[in-house]
């Protein structure tokens, strides 16, 4: 079928996708690859630089993060799975976007802002200050129609439909404003139960840990001093995020959870998510491990993807080019 609505979305790959990966995007994201639609993953290998210069673990971690995709559904015919720094056309429209965005707009950008707080004035990258319109320049090179992502990536959604319009209506209307989709399930927190769940925060369950390790930090979670299981965000929002997580990956609602643990402890409770879990986890485990045998598929899959992201992005750049008069015809370029 043409017509064929475009999604584009990715992840910087900065280490191990974990369970709030799961919930907040890849399950989406696996969801809108099966109904149909022309997907396209992004790994954002640039983006690592923005906050650090310690690209020691790229290579590694592209790679891990290709065997998670791969393990949790991700279908590598359906989805394109490539890499941002080898698609120059990419780049390229980065450059021409730089110059329609003000040093002003870019740092209203409500995420960068976070970021001069946390850097401290001054000390921000350049291009930290850009990520938004780096951002801009990955999902409009594809003219994408849908961006699965979390909350906090909104604003950068918000200025590539600001930096649409700019050119759609000083040089050429090429570009589709794409819209953000947020996921319909709850964010889950990590196991400490004060931020969302993290690998900097080291409070999260990664789709790689064994059973055992699942056993250790479920045991060790935060819960509280009351001792009855029951659902109550506002009071006790750590067993809350627990019993949320139990629901989620058991696919039992939170009511029936708590009549399920009516009369029982936190004992019987964690030892049952810690299996739920497990159960959720054991089918990832099994095919990443088959995965691994295979040790040129994954250079493959990315290959194939990124070929493809060359030859779709070059489309756009083709009319971009002619817009902004860089398509030198009598130069011989
Ligand atoms: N910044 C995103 C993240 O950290 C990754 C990303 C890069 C992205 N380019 C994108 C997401 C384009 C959506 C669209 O998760």
């Amino acid at each position: 079928m043409e017509n064929k609505k475009r999604v584009l979305t990715g992840d910087r790959p900065t280490g191990p996708l974990h369970l709030g990966h799961y919930v907040g995007s890849l399950k989406n994201r696996i969801k809108l690859q099966d109904e149909g639609y022309e997907m396209f993953n992004i790994i954002a290998d640039f983006q690592v630089l923005t906050d650090r210069l310690d690209t020691s673990e790229v290579e590694q971690n592209i790679k891990g993060l290709v065997l998670d995709y791969l393990s949790l559904g991700m279908d590598p015919k359906k989805t394109n799975i490539f890499v941002q720094s080898k698609v120059p056309q990419i780049s390229e429209l980065f450059v021409y976007f730089t110059m329609l965005v003000s040093v002003a707009r870019a740092g209203q950008n409500p995420t960068i802002k976070e970021e001069v707080k946390a850097t401290g004035k001054g000390n921000m990258s350049l291009g930290m200050l850009s990520l938004g319109v780096s951002q801009a320049a990955d999902i409009l090179a594809f003219n994408a129609d849908l961006v699965p992502v979390g909350e906090d990536q909104l604003p950068h959604i918000e200025q590539t439909r600001d930096i649409a319009k700019i050119f759609n209506s000083k040089f050429k209307e090429i570009f589709t404003l794409p819209k953000a989709m947020l996921s319909d399930t709850p964010r889950l927190l990590g196991l400490d139960a004060n931020q969302k769940m993290s690998k900097s925060r080291g409070n999260a369950i990664f789709l790689t840990d064994s059973k055992d390790e699942v056993i250790k930090k479920i045991k060790k979670a935060k819960t509280d001093s009351e001792k009855h299981i029951a659902y109550d965000k506002k009071n006790r929002p750590a067993l809350a995020n627990l019993i949320l997580m139990y629901s989620i990956f058991s696919g039992e609602d939170i009511s029936s959870i708590e009549k399920k643990y009516q009369g029982k402890g936190y004992k019987e409770f964690k030892e049952d998510l810690a299996e739920v879990l497990n159960n959720f986890l054991d089918p990832i485990r099994q095919k990443r491990k088959e995965l691994e045998k295979d040790s040129g598929f994954i250079a493959e899959v990315l290959q194939r993807g990124t070929k493809k992201a060359q030859e779709e992005t070059e489309k756009t750049l083709k009319k971009v080019r002619e817009a902004l008069k860089y398509d030198y015809k009598d130069l011989g370029f």
